[in-house]
């Protein structure tokens, strides 16, 4: 039997679903060592190996089939759109991607003219912009701390996170247009769901059955 690899979105995401991995039945101690340099991580019984890798990352890994599955927040799927399939919504995680600003900013969506966007999901920025609303922006792609943009100038408005809306509030900003709901997906090769259909139906099985 080959090995299945899963590749998890490093963090609390991660440890979630270690946590619902092991109410299946499948278990891999070592991943949660905290102090372990260790990248890779085997469970010889039931063939499975473990790796942890920046949530950007994990498409790329599975879409070039390094790993068979992935653990990643919707976010990520949607700005990186890699060639893999979403086979299931493992339900944590859950948020909502927002364009956020001042409350005066909301005159500036209603306008035509071009506004700056802040964002460190530059695509999925351009994708509602053009598609959706359909008004020319400018997009600022930025890496982190991104409320921080509104406040000192950089940008109109910014498309981000909102989990418990604690940042915006904290900042004086708002949410202005809800762009989609997010969560912690389970992403799939797509040749590895062919040639090993059987082990992930099962597997996506028993997570569907202990979800619900
Ligand atoms: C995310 C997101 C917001 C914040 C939202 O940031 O970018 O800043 O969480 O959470 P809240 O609605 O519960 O306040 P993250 O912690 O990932 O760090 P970042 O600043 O590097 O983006």
């Amino acid at each position: 039997m080959r090995y299945l690899t899963f590749a998890l979105a490093k963090g609390r995401l991660a440890f979630k679903t270690l946590d619902l991995l092991e109410k299946v039945g499948i278990t891999c101690d070592e991943i949660k060592d905290k102090d372990t340099r260790k990248l890779i991580f085997v469970n010889e019984e039931l063939k499975l190996k473990f790796f942890l890798a920046k949530a950007s990352d994990v498409p790329t890994y599975v879409e070039y089939g390094a790993a068979d599955i992935g653990v990643v927040g919707r976010d990520t799927i949607l700005e990186e759109s890699r060639k893999i399939h979403e086979v299931m919504d493992l339900g944590f995680g859950k948020c909502r991607m927002c364009v956020c600003g001042p409350e005066e900013a909301k005159e500036l969506l209603k306008g035509n003219e071009i506004i700056r966007v802040a964002s460190k999901y530059p695509h999925i920025a351009r994708d509602y912009f053009d598609n959706v609303k359909r008004q020319s922006v400018e997009i600022i792609k930025l890496n982190g701390s991104v409320e921080l943009a509104p406040i000192v100038g950089l940008s109109d408005v910014i498309v981000d996170i909102v989990e418990t809306g604690t940042t915006l509030k904290e900042n004086g900003l708002m949410v202005l247009e809800e762009i989609t709901d997010l969560s912690a997906r389970v992403i799939v090769n797509r040749v590895s769901l062919r040639i090993e259909h059987e082990r992930i139906s099962k597997l996506l099985t028993d997570l569907d059955r202990i979800m619900n």
